[in-house]
């Protein structure tokens, strides 16, 4: 049974892809970081052995450390990182006017920082499985293309999460890693707090485009791209 790790399990993106890897056959440590909500709860009722619940918040190393050992105690290895949890930093205008320093902070700990101690940790059980590190990042993260004049908390961090991404790269892709880097489009999810009834795509479907690309082999693995939920590839 193949194995896999995903960040930011309780709903949205990350819930969509725990469904999506148990219907193939996956076990799934899902990381948790929303005890009270109770869709991952009822998940593991459905797939009671190969569905575990691991308490985590990507943006506290202590958690990640504790994560990583439960994880640890599990299993011996782990096949695919899917580097999911990413916040917003609420409460931005345009750039240059009102910033939110803290929330922006935050979105720097968990989007970038966080993702990056989670796959330090992480790298130790994957030496042995199948190599693959995904990473859901976003077009707001892009220099080339970006069109925005705010948001930039989140925007800046998802920019440095890719960077972070790149360097991980450069030292891992020669030793088998092969990487997945993700747009999964403008979903209709929860990062407002509250289930968004705008965007293009429900988490679901853009689940789905995610694991065929994250579990394609590729003749091509020396090349980092960014592709979208419409198979289509972004600069970064
Ligand atoms: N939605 C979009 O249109 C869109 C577009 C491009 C990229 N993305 C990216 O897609 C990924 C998934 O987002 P989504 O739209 O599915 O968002 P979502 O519905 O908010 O789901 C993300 C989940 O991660 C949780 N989370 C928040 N902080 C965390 C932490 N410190 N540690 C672990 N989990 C944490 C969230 O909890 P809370 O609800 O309590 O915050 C939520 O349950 C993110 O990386 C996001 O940046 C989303």
């Amino acid at each position: 049974m193949k194995t896999v790790v995903i960040t930011g399990a309780d709903r949205g993106l990350g819930l969509a892809l725990c469904r999506e890897f148990l219907e193939k056959g996956y076990r799934v440590f899902a990381g948790q970081f929303m005890p009270e909500w109770p869709e991952l709860d009822r998940l593991r009722l459905q797939y009671p052995d190969a569905l575990q619940l691991i308490a985590l918040d990507v943006g506290n190393p202590e958690s990640l450390a504790k994560a990583a050992e439960e994880i640890r105690n599990c299993t011996d290895v782990v096949d695919i990182l899917i580097n999911n949890a990413g916040i917003t930093a609420r409460g931005e205008g345009a750039i240059g006017g009102e910033m939110d320093l803290s929330r922006s902070l935050d979105a720097f700990r968990v989007n970038c920082l966080g993702t990056m101690q989670m796959v330090r940790h992480m790298l130790p059980l994957m030496q042995t499985g199948e190599k693959r590190l995904c990473f859901i990042s976003s077009e707001a993260g892009s220099i080339s293309v970006c069109a925005r004049n705010g948001f930039s908390g989140y925007c800046m961090s998802k920019t440095a999460l890719n960077m972070g991404i790149r360097l991980l790269f450069n030292r891992l892709q020669p030793q088998g890693y092969r990487f997945r880097l993700y747009h999964p489009g403008w979903m209709r999810t929860y990062m407002s707090g509250k289930k968004s009834t705008v965007g293009k795509i429900e988490a679901e479907e853009s689940a789905r485009v995610a694991v065929s690309q994250f579990l394609e082999d590729r003749d091509w693995e020396d090349r980092l791209v960014m592709l979208d939920c419409y198979n289509q590839a972004w600069p970064f």
